[in-house]
């Protein structure tokens, strides 16, 4: 079998350490590619074809992980010579899914939940061919959610409004015990309900919503667009939070 990947960032790279097998050859190309990416390429011992064309060409399954903007562009190009399935792993909205649905064949939608430099990652899938991916559960776990291209994005964005939401509010809860000198002791009485690692990951969701507050206030204002004719209360103070 190959597997072809368009986009050799964080999540291709953790996809070819954990994917290892002598029945299956990953391929990608160097075409148009940063130094930095060239060099990862050439370091980590993939075969390299002249072309992505070529890449989707050869592919028994073709997986996009290159970056939310590009998602589309990726598939209208390269979609068309894809002939086995095309996995997009773009933290892309359901509207961008289903536009790309449209120029590839083979669609399943997919998305890794879990820090990508875990070791246990969870690919979660959705399309009418996503069966044909759960083998890859031998090497990290693999779960269907549904027939359905969009269902994967959908549950991200869920995901989100949860996150993202409770993130904003530890930051406001965690600034006022810090007004009162009372931060380590705010943890430490949620940890009593919350878990031993409450404070660990509060600090660490803080800190990664804090250094990225455009991209997520972003992403937040696409929840809202997206999920218009739901009650978003939670979100909307959420992202007036991060405007702040
Ligand atoms: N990192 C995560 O934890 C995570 C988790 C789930 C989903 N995702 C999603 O997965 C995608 C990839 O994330 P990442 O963290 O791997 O990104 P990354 O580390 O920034 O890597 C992106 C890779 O894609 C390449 N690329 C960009 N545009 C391309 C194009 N048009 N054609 C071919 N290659 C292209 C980049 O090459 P250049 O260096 O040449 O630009 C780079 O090698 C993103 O959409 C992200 O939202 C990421």
């Amino acid at each position: 079998m190959i597997i072809g990947l368009i986009g050799f960032g964080k999540v291709s790279k953790t996809l070819f350490n954990l994917i290892r097998s002598e029945n299956i050859t990953f391929i990608t190309s160097k075409e148009g590619r940063s130094a930095e990416t060239i060099e990862d390429i050439e370091n980590s011992g993939i075969t390299i074809l002249e072309t992505f064309r070529d890449v989707a060409n050869k592919s028994d399954i073709l997986i996009s992980a290159t970056s939310p903007k590009s998602a589309l562009d990726v598939a209208k190009t390269y979609g068309r010579y894809a002939k086995g399935i095309y996995l997009d792993l773009n933290n892309i909205s359901p509207d961008t899914t289903f536009e790309i649905d449209k120029c590839v064949d083979n669609l399943v939608d997919g998305a890794i939940i879990g820090k990508i430099d875990s070791n246990n990652p969870v690919l979660y899938v959705s399309g009418k061919k996503a069966d044909e991916l759960l083998f890859l559960s031998e090497f990290l776990q693999t779960n269907k959610i549904s027939d359905d291209v969009g269902d994967v994005a959908i549950l991200k964005m869920l995901r989100s409004v949860y996150t993202k939401s409770v993130s904003a509010l530890l930051i406001e809860s965690s600034q006022i015990a810090q007004k009162y000198g009372l931060e380590d002791e705010f943890f430490e009485v949620l940890s009593i309900t919350e878990g031993e690692d409450f404070k660990e990951k509060s600090i660490s969701r803080i800190t990664n919503t804090l250094n990225n507050s455009k991209r997520k206030s972003e992403e937040l204002e696409e929840i809202i667009d997206y999920f218009d004719d739901s009650d978003l209360t939670m979100v909307k103070a959420a992202l007036k939070k991060l405007n702040r």
